[in-house]
């Protein structure tokens, strides 16, 4: 019993501040509820999601036939690079970096990889959720859209992907602007 006493005491000062009983009591009144964070079992290091039914149809554009757009992108680890390179360009980039904050990135690199490496015409398969899913809640601009496109352009450019096999990808991307954009 004095074991059990002790414990409890010891958790209670070792609890910070804000999980005080009055810090709660403030928070109860205020309606203001953090939901826990539950982590993908699928997936380390990534978020759980609500359960969904996985399709390539989600991602929103059928593939390139063939194996020349792949090789232009220089295959898996050449969209790897551009994923990166272009996540990395928008959470710096003012235009639109407060729309990624409090997102899971983990997840977001990911599912872009599978989904530009699909399109692409490489051996992936799309496991992410669809473009109107994803975007919903997100209240995106054309002018949003126009930042992201610049960064993933620069990406490209980087990566040394052809002017035209640019074009060709950007072309598969552009009508998923009426998915992601709501005004
Ligand atoms: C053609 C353009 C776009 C494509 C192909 C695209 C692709 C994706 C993909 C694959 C996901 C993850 C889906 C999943 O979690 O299952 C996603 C989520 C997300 N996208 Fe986009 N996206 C586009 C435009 C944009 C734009 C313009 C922005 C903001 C400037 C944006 C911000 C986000 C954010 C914040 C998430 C995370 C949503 C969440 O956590 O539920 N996306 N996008």
């Amino acid at each position: 019993m004095r074991f059990l006493l002790l414990t409890a005491a010891a958790a209670l000062l070792a609890a910070p501040a804000f999980a005080s009983p009055a810090y709660a009591q403030d928070a109860a009144q205020d309606d203001f509820v953090v939901p826990p964070v539950v982590m993908s079992t699928e997936h380390p290091n990534e978020e759980a999601v609500e359960p969904y039914q996985q399709s390539n149809a989600h991602a929103g554009a059928t593939p390139f036939e063939g194996t020349v757009m792949w090789e232009a992108f220089h295959g898996q680890e050449g969209v790897n690079r551009i994923v990166d390179a272009m996540v990395d360009r928008n959470i710096a980039d003012p235009r639109i970096a407060g729309t990624f904050v409090g997102h899971d990135l983990v997840r977001i690199r990911r599912t872009l990889k599978e989904q530009f490496a699909y399109i692409l015409g490489g051996p992936v398969d799309y496991t992410g959720r669809d473009m109107v899913s994803s975007h919903r809640d997100l209240g995106l601009q054309a002018s949003d859209m126009g930042a992201l496109v610049e960064n993933l352009q620069i990406a490209m450019s980087e990566e040394g992907v052809a002017f035209a096999a640019q074009n060709r990808f950007l072309a598969k991307l552009a009508p998923m602007r009426r998915d992601v954009v709501v005004r």
